[in-house]
């Protein structure tokens, strides 16, 4: 389950609900401001630690001290360890600046230049046998990112997942596939087309859906999952929570009907921070 755009309040509730339906992989980051909510709600959920996959993210003003930044997330989590800890984005930030955005006085971002996100991997591999984590990983990384990442001589673990915005207006083709030739997992954040989602009623999608007789939001999970990706689905909402968590085997058929959506209608990005000067996305990718 994801768990961005969720507050604190509605958290608790939403991952005790996901819990008690089955769900075992909860989603989070220090920059989503919920960590604390989330581990009273896996500690009030009495699931045993070990059955609970747990994912937090390192935000980019804290990528010269991953050690630091996991142990705070710990401790909001109540958890000696998570089971997965993501580079949240390849982008260094000024640590001393103001606040989780810093930016300078002409209104860009803040950027660490000083830093890079391969020194950044060099201390994140390093939790892991320091035992804070179970496997390290990165979020929003292109084919190029991944590449030079890869090709670091200082690289002793590989990164086991990238976690990108994945839905058939953003499928990623090209991504997926390098991904998939290195070993390396691709997550889909976003999955339904976030907050507002004008994919859950695009025509294809609800036409699909319809003949498959089930709901866009089940379409695209089980889409999500016939191409071989991790899927977090984001919900706050009891009902939705519970039926996100059933899916259908697609027909390679129906799978290919979305595989080739966003090439008829353009690719489109819902989440779209600007970096700049830094390039994180990369049109290669699709
Ligand atoms: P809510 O959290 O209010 O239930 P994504 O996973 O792509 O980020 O999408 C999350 C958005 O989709 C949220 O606004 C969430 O609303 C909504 N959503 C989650 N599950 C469903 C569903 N089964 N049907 C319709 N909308 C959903």
């Amino acid at each position: 389950m994801g768990t961005w755009k969720s507050s604190e309040k509605e958290v608790y509730d939403a991952v005790l609900v996901a819990l008690k339906s089955g769900y075992r992989h909860i989603d989070t980051a220090a920059a989503y401001g919920n960590e604390d909510a989330i581990g009273r709600a896996i500690e009030d959920s009495g699931i045993e630690r070990n059955e609970i996959f747990v994912t937090t993210k390192l935000w980019c003003t804290d990528h010269r001290r991953p050690r630091e930044a996991l142990k705070e997330s710990l401790r909001k989590l109540r958890l000696s360890f998570v089971d997965l800890y993501l580079m949240h984005w390849p982008v260094p930030l000024n640590p001393n600046g103001n606040g989780y955005f810093p930016t300078l006085p002409n209104g860009k971002r803040d950027i660490d230049t000083e830093w890079d996100f391969i020194k950044t991997w060099d201390l994140l591999q390093e939790l892991v046998a320091e035992g804070l984590t179970k496997s390290v990983g990165v979020s929003n990384f292109s084919v190029k990112s991944l590449k030079k990442l890869l090709a670091s001589p200082s690289l002793k673990i590989k990164p086991v997942a990238n976690q990108v915005e994945l839905h058939p207006y953003l499928p990623q083709h090209k991504l997926l596939k390098y991904a998939t030739e290195n070993g390396i997992l691709l997550e889909a954040y976003s999955p339904l087309g976030s907050t507002g989602s004008t994919i859950l009623s695009d025509d294809t999608v609800v036409k699909l859906a319809e003949k498959l007789k089930v709901s866009p939001a089940t379409l695209l999970i089980s889409w999500a999952v016939w191409r071989n990706t991790v899927v977090l689905p984001k919900s706050v909402t009891p009902s939705r929570i519970e039926s996100n968590l059933s899916i259908i085997d697609l027909s390679d058929e129906d799978g290919e009907i979305l595989n080739g959506l966003s090439a008829k209608k353009g690719n489109v990005r819902f989440v779209d921070p600007d970096w700049s000067p830094f390039v994180v996305f990369d049109d290669d990718d699709y």
